[in-house]
Order: C-alpha cells, then sequence, then structure tokens
C-alpha cells in the first residue's frame, strides 16, 4: 500500500513541477508570507515571545529534568498562548489534547508544532545513522528517514529534530553513531537525503514532517571526544569541513529548521554567536527556517562564563538569532523586559516570530491543526508491514566486511552454505533490545530480531552465552553494567567452541553505550568480551565476529588474528534478519565504512582526509611524525569495506581538455562468481594552495552492482564545485595547479593520475 503511495507522490510532484509556473510558487509563498504578517500584526509582544519559547512535554526528558517543569503552570501558559511548541509528547490523542487547549483556548489559537528526536525510525527501526550512512546508498537513507516520517507523523509528530549533521573524527565521542561519520562531502550527500526523506515533497501533507539540521556548528569536534566539551577549531576546518554538510541542508535540502549546539566556538557559545547563526546561516546563506536552541543551551552560557545570569543569557541568544529557546526558561522569563529595555529590538523579534509562524503555515498547520492526529492513522502506519521491508534492506546495505580471510580449511570463512551448522556464542546474540540502538525514543524495548532469531531461518545452530553483555539494560541509564567481571560461562562457551567445526561470535557495544553523554576513553570490547574471544580462539580459530557497536572499535587483536569480522552497527528492528541473509550468502555486503576505525584510542581523533606534516615520512630515526608504539594508520580505512565477490579496476583515465569539467574514468570489472555491489569513490589532493588542502579529499563516488564477470565504466565530473575550497575568510576559491586523483575501492586502494588545472 505505502509504497504506491509514495509512487504516486513523486509522480505527483513531478507533475506539479512541470504544469506550475515559477510565478505560482511565488504567490504561494507570498500568500504565506502574507498570512504571517496579518497574524504578527494580531499579536501583543508576550504572544510574540511566547512563539519562541518551547517547553518539554510530559513524558520523557531528553536531558537534564527542568527543575521548573511542572504541568500545571505548563497548562496556563498554553492557553495564554505563551508556549509555541513542545517536544517530546507522543500520540495522536495526547498531541490532540494539547493542540487543542492551545487552539480553542488561547487568545489567537496558533497552533503548536510538536517535535521529538526522530532519529533513526519511530517504532520500525532503520539502522543508526553511522551505520545507514556506510551503506553510501542516498536513496536507501531518504527512504529510510521517509518511513521514520511516515510513523513519527501518524503519533502527531510534525517536527524531528535530525538530521545530525555534525562531522567527527573522534570515535571516542559517542554521539558519533547519530551522523554520517568524518567526511564533510559524504556527509553532506547523506544529510540532504535525509532531510528530503523526512520533508518529502509537499511539507504540507500529513505525513511529511520539518527536518532539523543540527548542532549549529562544531559539536562534532568536542575535545578529546568528551561530550559537551570545549571546541577549538582552526578557520580552514570550520569553512570546509564542519560548515558544508550545514549549507547543503539549508540550500540543497531546503531544511526548515536548525539547531545550535551546546559547544562554544572561538570562545563564543554557539547559541550565543551571531557569527554562526545571522552572519552565516540567515544572511549569507540566505536560511528562512528557524534556529532552536539545543535543550538548556540559553542558560549553558552562564557556566560557560559567556552571561552572567539567565537574563542576559536570553539577551545574547535573542540577538544572536536563537529564534527558539529550548527547555532554558530565559525567553518566556526575560525578552519581554529586555525589548522594553532597549537590550533586543522589537525587529528581531518580529524575525523570529515571522520563521516560526512560516514554518507552521508551510506545515499545513493552520488549515488543519489536528492535520497529525489521526488515531486510525496511527493504528495502521505504526510497525507497517511495508517498514519492515525497508528496515531490512537499510540493514543489509549497512553491513560491512570488514575482513573475510581464509581459516584453517584454507577456504574463507563467508559465506556460509546453507544449513551449515555452526556454534554461536555471545549475549548480544541473543538480544532483542541492544540491536536497536541509541536514539530510539519512539521504539519499544524488546522488538529487534535478534541473531539468534534470524538464524533459525538458515541452520540449526548451538549456542553459549559466553559472558554478560547488559541485557535488558533500562533506557537513558547513563552508566550500563556492561563491565561485568563474571567468567562463570567462559567454561560452556569454549567447550562448545571446542567440538564445533565454526564459530560465530557476536560481541560489541550495547546499544546505550552510545549516543548523547556516552563518551568512552577505552574504545575496546567492553567488559570480559576481549577475554572470551581469545578463550575461543585458543581452542578453535574459525571465528566469524559479528560486531554491534555505535562507534568505530579499536580492536587490534582480533583484526590480527580473527579470520572473518562483520560490522554490524546497531541495525535497528531487523537486526538479525539482515545479518544471517549476509552470513549465509543471500546478501552480498556492499557497505564501506564512513568514519576510520583505529588500531588504538590513542590516534583518536584519526581521519584519512588530514594535512600532511612537514615531516610525513619515515625516516632513520625519531625525527619524524609518527608514535614510537604504533603506526600512523588506521586498522581499517575510510571507505574500506569487502564483498563476496572481488571488482578488479583498469582504465584509469583522466580527461582534462575542457578545464571546467575534468572527465575521471575507469573500468571496472566483477571478477568472482556472484553478482556483488561496489561503491567507487573518487578522491582528489590539490597538491599546492595558498591554504594547505588534505592529503585526499573525496570528491565522488558511485554506487551500482555488476553481474559476475561483468564490467562498467565509472565516469565522475570534476568541476569547480569539486576542485575548489574555502579560503580563511570563508570565500570558495579554485586555484589552478596540480592535482592527484585516485579512483578506488576505499580511501587507500585505488588508481590514480595528475593533472594540472589551467
Ligand atoms: C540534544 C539534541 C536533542 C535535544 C532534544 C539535546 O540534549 O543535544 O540533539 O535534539 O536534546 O531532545
Amino acid at each position: 500500500m505505502k509504497k504506491i503511495f509514495y509512487l504516486t507522490m513523486g509522480m505527483g510532484a513531478a507533475l506539479l513541477l512541470a504544469s506550475i509556473s515559477l510565478p505560482k510558487q511565488d504567490a504561494a509563498k507570498d500568500s504565506i508570507d502574507q498570512k504571517v504578517e496579518t497574524l504578527l500584526a494580531k499579536m501583543t509582544l508576550e504572544e510574540k515571545v511566547g512563539q519562541m519559547n518551547q517547553y518539554n512535554g510530559f513524558y520523557d526528558a531528553t536531558g537534564p529534568a527542568p527543575s521548573e517543569g511542572n504541568a500545571k503552570n505548563k497548562f496556563e501558559h498554553l492557553k495564554k498562548g505563551w508556549v509555541g511548541s513542545v517536544l517530546n509528547v507522543r500520540g495522536a490523542k495526547e498531541v490532540r489534547e494539547l493542540q487543542k487547549m492551545v487552539v480553542e483556548e488561547s487568545r489567537l489559537g496558533i497552533p503548536l508544532i510538536f517535535g521529538l528526536d526522530v532519529i533513526h525510525g519511530h517504532k520500525t527501526l532503520a539502522p543508526i545513522p553511522l551505520g545507514e550512512a556506510a551503506s553510501w546508498d542516498l536513496e536507501a537513507i531518504r527512504k529510510s528517514a521517509r518511513m521514520a516520517a511516515v510513523e513519527a507523523s501518524a503519533v502527531g509528530i510534525n517536527w524531528t529534530f535530525g538530521p545530525m549533521v555534525d562531522i567527527s573524527r573522534d570515535a571516542r565521542w559517542g554521539r558519533v553513531m547519530e551522523g554520517a561519520g568524518e567526511d564533510p562531502y559524504l556527509g553532506a550527500k547523506i544529510g540532504v537525503a535525509r532531510v528530503k526523506g523526512f520533508q518529502g515533497d509537499d511539507l504540507a501533507a500529513n505525513n511529511t514532517i520539518a527536518a532539523c539540521a543540527k548542532h549549529f556548528a562544531g559539536y562534532g569536534f568536542a575535545e578529546a571526544g568528551r561530550d559537551y566539551n570545549t571546541v577549538d577549531v582552526g578557520t580552514s576546518t570550520l569553512y570546509n569541513v564542519i560548515l558544508p554538510p550545514f549549507k547543503a541542508a539549508v540550500q540543497q535540502g531546503d531544511v526548515k529548521t536548525v539547531m545550535n549546539a551546546f559547544n562554544i566556538l572561538n570562545g563564543i557559545p554557539a547559541t550565543g554567536n551571531a557569527f554562526l547563526q545571522r552572519e552565516i546561516l540567515k544572511e549569507k546563506w540566505g536560511f528562512d527556517g528557524f534556529v532552536v536552541s539545543d535543550w538548556g543551551s540559553i542558560m549553558e552560557m552562564i557556566p560557560h562564563g559567556f552571561a552572567a545570569d539567565l537574563k542576559e543569557a536570553a539577551m545574547h541568544a535573542a540577538n544572536a538569532g536563537s529564534d527558539m529557546d529550548m527547555e532554558s526558561y530565559g525567553y518566556l522569563k526575560h525578552l519581554v523586559d529586555l525589548v522594553k529595555e532597549g537590550k533586543v529590538t522589537e525587529d528581531k523579534i518580529d524575525d523570529a516570530v515571522r520563521r516560526i509562524l512560516k514554518v507552521k503555515y508551510e506545515l499545513g498547520l493552520f488549515n488543519n491543526p489536528y492535520l497529525y492526529c489521526d488515531e486510525a492513522r496511527e493504528k495502521e502506519m505504526l510497525y507497517h508491514a511495508d517498514h519492515y521491508e525497508d528496515a531490512l534492506d537499510m540493514a543489509r546495505k549497512s553491513i560491512v566486511l570488514l575482513k573475510n580471510n581464509p581459516a584453517s580449511n584454507k577456504s574463507k570463512l563467508l559465506p556460509f552454505e546453507k544449513g551449515k551448522k555452526i556454534a554461536v556464542i555471545g549475549a548480544l546474540a541473543d538480544d532483542k533490545t541492544s540491536p536497536l540502538g541509541s536514539w530510539r525514543i519512539g521504539s519499544d524495548d524488546g522488538t529487534a530480531v535478534s541473531v539468534l532469531e534470524g538464524l533459525k531461518e538458515y541452520t540449526d545452530f548451538t549456542y553459549a552465552k559466553g559472558a554478560n553483555v547488559a541485557l535488558g539494560a533500562p533506557e537513558f541509564q547513563q552508566q550500563v553494567d556492561i563491565n561485568t567481571t563474571d567468567k562463570s560461562g567462559f567454561g560452556e562457551a569454549v567447550a562448545l567452541a571446542k567440538k564445533s567445526e565454526t564459530v560465530v561470535m557476536v560481541l560489541g557495544e550495547h546499544g546505550f553505550m552510545s549516543g548523547e553523554g556516552r563518551s568512552r576513553t577505552d574504545i575496546g570490547l567492553p567488559g570480559v568480551q576481549q577475554e572470551l574471544l581469545e578463550a575461543v580462539y585458543a581452542v578453535n580459530k574459525n571465528i566469524v565476529l559479528v560486531l554491534m557497536n555505535g562507534r568505530p572499535l579499536a580492536l587490534p587483536w582480533a583484526a590480527e588474528h580473527v579470520p572473518a569480522i562483520v560490522e554490524t552497527w546497531h541495525l535497528g528492528t531487523q537486526s538479525g534478519h539482515a545479518i544471517a541473509q549476509v552470513l549465509f550468502g543471500d546478501y552480498n555486503p556492499s557497505g564501506k565504512l564512513p568514519m576510520s576505525f583505529p588500531r588504538s584510542v590513542g590516534q583518536c581523533p584519526i581521519y584519512y582526509n588530514h594535512y600532511s606534516t612537514g615531516r610525513p615520512d619515515e625516516e632513520a630515526f625519531v625525527f619524524w611524525s609518527h608514535y614510537i608504539d604504533e603506526s600512523n594508520d588506521p586498522m581499517y580505512a575510510f571507505g574500506h569495506g569487502l564483498s563476496y565477490t572481488d571488482f578488479e579496476y583498469s582504465d584509469f583515465k583522466i580527461d582534462d581538455t575542457n578545464p571546467a569539467e575534468i572527465k575521471v574514468s575507469v573500468v571496472v570489472k566483477n571478477k568472482g562468481k556472484v553478482a556483488g555491489e561496489e561503491v567507487s569513490q573518487l578522491y582528489i589532493h590539490d597538491k599546492v594552495a595558498s591554504v594547505a588542502r588534505p592529503v585526499k579529499e573525496l570528491k565522488g563516488f558511485e554506487k551500482y552492482s555488476l553481474e559476475s564477470q561483468e564490467s562498467k565504466i565509472i565516469t565522475f565530473t570534476l568541476t569547480e564545485a569539486e576542485l575548489g575550497f574555502y579560503d580563511n575568510q570563508g570565500k570558495f576559491i579554485v586555484e589552478p595547479g596540480m592535482f592527484d586523483i585516485m579512483v578506488g575501492t576505499s580511501s587507500i586502494k585505488g588508481l590514480s593520475g595528475s593533472f594540472e588545472l589551467k
């Protein structure tokens, strides 16, 4: 049913585009602008400030619980028109009740906008965003966000706080699970795909929701990967790495909202940062939606040492272009006085309110405030059968085959033949909650297909838990009981491994060990899992290690010893099915890492697109840029991912006859016996520039499938957009000179050549 619906939506939009001429579109915009002006003219200053105020709902808290959060007070505020938005309310019925109170009892009846962190699905869960990014499949990612929007909009939600488009290079940071990894080019494409999935073709439809690009800006660069920590980045990194995914979300995705961030940037908190929010976002990029603060980030400017008290914090935030206050209570308390005292102009208030009202009009809330409150649709859409299909497809595509070496009988361990007898070890194999991952507010515990359940459809197997991995950890528990020292299950696991030919070990992090506030300094296997792995290996080397984790892990021992390693992240509802299909070859893995996997936590932050140092090359003595106890290289590089077939690259060509469109091509052949999907990646290196450029930068990729023995010419086009960069004033420039180009199967393996841009 839903698929047909999607199709008609798509075709409808195409027809609409074909038949509507530009002036009519302008007319629609004009008419919303006019309505906004008419409404604004009727509003008192108190009512305007009310639109800028967002309250937490009465069910969940996704930040420090607000001390002043009192439902009764809030009902009064709702009726007075002092609330523009509520977050964390769930269910068509609950949303309808609050909406009704506001629409019927407040003076102007301006509908609320209901926000929620819908990050990788609502009830039916897709993989965590970092996992999805490993698919490099923009259409699948768009569809996944669409699925999330369809379910979330059915429970009354019309605004998600996603996608997170923060680039991050530090696996210690728990929130890497929520983004698209370390690369701004891939991150920008994925961010746009997610925005388009959430917002759909028609924002006023009842199954599309406003998206929110977050956290503007720099939050992914928290020092030492400790969440909420100081950010200290150079200008070149800001312009070339941090900002591009936000710019793309605004200009290519038409994202309706942006969330600012907890961190400081050059000593100025992002929330009170006019350079970021007014100058770059609103003026330079022409963003015409609204900016919401992060949870309590206005009041957090006090401990930052940037504001003396809440009133001053509210003044800084409003002046800097933070349009809506999430959970600081600063705007409602102080903005009216600040305007009266001349510390914030009413023009600035009007600008913020215009933006908020505009998005509400665009969502269709003024036509029908209950558009998203349909209990029948809610019942029909949650866990819809089609969503299981979409989630399975996304889950399979997110799996990365890290290693598949010959085992003791000299043949590759994977894929297994159908019916092959295996032993399974590891508590995560039997877990129906952890694979759902972090950031899953709407979901139900125990709803993931476990690995054991998935495997049942392929073979008989034997199972031993081996060691505890925090089974059944409660939602929002900060310290998951994963560091158990209990080895009482080792004996059974080792005995089982001894008598089995092949062992699948399912090890990793519990789903709640990553996400907000879950930074780690040790990114190995938690608890006694490493010891369990080594104990099993001592009796049986034929191990397939299935990893579940929300961040890159440092597993040098496993990478050296274990013959096959499959990275499965936290794959969501369909976890076990996707993993079983890959292990038994019903799906040929095609994922590629969106983040480098370090050899040691001491290498973090580690990323492929680093600069060269002045001493990059190995010298006889110690005076070159290196560690004395570890290699500089990652364990698994950005873009790495194997397949059950082999792809051969040949015929690398650069055609630079037209400098405006440099063509780079390769021939790729599937040399193996089975069909497979490959992601060909193009990297550039601008060799000499007025601002030094990274040693490699992804500037193109294409995902396609090839039958056994089939070849394909893959052609990339490089224009100024790919060859240029931002200088330290934020100006995009293209400089002539030599460029190295590489096209390959990962960031470290491919064919290369050079050309001169004239
Ligand atoms: C997070 C945001 C999130 C917000 C609302 C904050 O703590 O940083 O990403 O959207 O809470 O839940």
